[in-house]
């Protein structure tokens, strides 16, 4: 399953890693670009992570998928990944169109789980986009997963992920419940948050 020589391992890591570094520098940019226009930094912190080659080659396995370049290109999605951590809700969607209207990205796909949270409560923007990196010898256009969502929405998914990891998948029936109505009454407090907030702004104005 293994058979990927540890130079071409690398290879793959600087790769994956140069994607995120010119995403998270487009990031800065317009982070900082917000100081001068009129209205509050949406972006509270973000989080980033090239794949690990272990839990590549077990996402691999997972899928029945040989262990090569080519397939790590054309099958997983998610081997560099940023995470956007925003304020409010529309802050999420504000960011997305940011990034998506770049002209050197490619607009992949994107799933809203806000829009359509998952039947466990989850909620979060996700989307995958190609970044063009320039080598010696050739262009590559690489796959980076975006996850914005907001702090409510990240903290309820931490300790979703916590419990998964914990029960081994297998959470128990009640804590299932009790996430989801935390995940309710998460959404329900940012969407007031979010109110507080337009007023404030609006008096500033
Ligand atoms: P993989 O799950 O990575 O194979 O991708 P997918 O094709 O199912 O994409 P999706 O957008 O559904 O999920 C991508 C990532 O979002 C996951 O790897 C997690 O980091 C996160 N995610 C998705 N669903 C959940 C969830 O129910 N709870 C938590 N805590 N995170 C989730
Ligand atoms: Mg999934």
């Amino acid at each position: 399953m293994d058979e990927m020589l540890d130079e071409e391992k690398n290879q793959i890591f600087e790769l994956y890693n140069s994607a995120l570094k010119i995403i998270l520098t487009k990031i800065e940019i317009l982070d900082k670009d917000y100081k001068f226009v009129n209205g509050p930094n949406p972006i509270e912190h973000i989080k980033s992570r090239v794949k690990s080659i272990d839990s590549l080659v077990d996402k691999l396995k997972r899928k029945n998928i040989q262990m090569n370049m080519e397939n790590i290109r054309e099958n997983i999605e998610d081997v560099a990944g940023i995470r956007i951590i925003c304020s409010f809700e529309n802050d999420v969607y504000k960011i997305a169109e940011l990034i998506k209207k770049q002209e050197d990205i490619t607009f992949v796909r994107e799933r809203d789980y806000i829009a359509f949270p998952k039947p466990n409560g989850y909620r979060s923007y996700h989307m995958i986009i190609k970044v063009p990196v320039y080598l010696i010898d050739r262009v590559e256009l690489v796959k980076v997963e975006i996850q914005i969502r907001t702090d409510a929405m990240d903290f309820w998914a931490s300790l979703e992920h916590k419990a998964r990891y914990k029960y081994n998948g297998d959470v128990p029936k009640h804590l299932i419940k009790e996430l989801k109505i935390c995940a309710e009454e998460i959404h329900e407090l940012d969407s007031r948050m979010y109110l507080i907030s337009d007023i404030i702004h609006l008096i500033n104005e």
